[in-house]
């Protein structure tokens, strides 16, 4: 399944606008995470550094809990856009995140900020088969 390329584009572009408040000043590595809810709202999340590393939350985690929070669960897709040069694909906490609130369906769509266009798209199904649940 893939998202119609201009509601890709706009997810994308949410990530890429919330990426640039990322507080990253160890990593100086800024990502932004746009989840599209199935009501059509758009929640943001940006990654938020820590002096104890450990307390970092990513972009993705940040826009799921942001969403949750505000009464959303079901979700379609997320974008996740990152300022540097290598395809953002996201990590294995904030993948076994989604599966909590997304089924192997779930759209995920990635872009390094400055080549947006050629975003790549999987399946939550794709990125993490066989998902701990019980
Ligand atoms: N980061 C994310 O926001 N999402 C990911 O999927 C992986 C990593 C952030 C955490 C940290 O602030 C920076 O990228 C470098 O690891």
């Amino acid at each position: 399944m893939h998202l119609p390329r201009p509601t890709a584009l706009k997810l994308l572009r949410a990530a890429t606008a919330v990426s640039k408040r990322a507080h990253a000043p160890y990593s100086r590595f800024q990502v932004g995470a746009a989840l599209l809810a199935h009501d059509g709202t758009i929640f943001t999340g940006c990654n938020v550094e820590n002096a104890s590393y450990g307390l970092t939350i990513c972009a993705e985690r940040n826009a799921i809990f942001h969403a949750v929070a505000s009464g959303r669960r079901r979700f379609t897709a997320i974008a996740i856009v990152a300022s540097g040069a290598s395809m953002p694909y996201p990590c294995g906490a904030c993948r076994q995140v989604l599966a909590e609130f997304g089924d192997a369906g779930l759209i995920v769509l990635m872009a390094p900020r400055a080549t947006l266009a050629r975003y790549e798209s999987y399946t939550l199904g794709e990125l993490l088969p066989h998902t701990f649940q019980f």
